[in-house]
């Protein structure tokens, strides 16, 4: 696969990481408080959500090994460190997302593996919201004090 291939479905699926968060954390909110059953609904968005992590994790790996940014990155580690355009997707990108990849599932393990229904929608709030917040940190969001990127990219 082509580095702009592989750099506007990361874009794209983006979409689908942060809107599978945004739906665990209201879904398990809401079952959480009103004690309901960690039903078929509860136990496929849990899995959607974290395998959609994994699968962006993976096209990320792939994009970080074909970057002309990163490689730049490498091979003027020093000199780039303190220029963010760089050394955002460089270094603090992925040591944020991957953070984000083990809170996210070691929560959606917990919660499986978890007793009670409310304990299990319990931890999977939690876990998502902090999965969510460091997602939502370090996307280069456009207005995004660290790195800025367009909301879409065209493939
Ligand atoms: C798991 C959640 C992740 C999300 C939501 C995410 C999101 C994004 C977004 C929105 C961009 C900007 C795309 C654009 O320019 O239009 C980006 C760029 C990038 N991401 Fe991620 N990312 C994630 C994980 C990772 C991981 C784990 C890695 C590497 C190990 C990674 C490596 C990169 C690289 C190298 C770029 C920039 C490449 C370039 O511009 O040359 N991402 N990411």
């Amino acid at each position: 696969m082509s580095y702009p291939f592989l750099l506007a479905l990361h874009s794209y699926t983006r979409w689908l990481v942060v809107i599978s968060l945004l739906w665990t954390i209201l879904l398990s909110a809401r079952a959480y408080w009103n004690k309901g059953p960690f039903d078929k609904k509860a136990q496929i968005t849990r899995v959607v959500m974290v395998s959609l992590i994994h699968l962006q994790a993976v096209i990320g790996f792939c994009l970080y090994f074909a970057s002309p940014i990163v490689k730049y990155f490498m091979k003027n580690f020093t000199a780039t460190f303190g220029d963010l355009n760089i050394s955002f997707f460089g270094i603090i990108h992925v040591l944020l997302m991957t953070v984000a990849v083990v809170v996210a599932t070691i929560g959606t393990a917990l919660a499986k593996r978890a007793e009670a229904d409310a304990e299990k929608f319990r931890l999977l709030l939690i876990y998502s919201i902090v999965t969510f917040v460091i997602i939502f940190i370090a996307i280069p969001w456009p207005f995004s004090p660290l790195a800025q990127r367009g909301w879409f990219r065209p493939f």
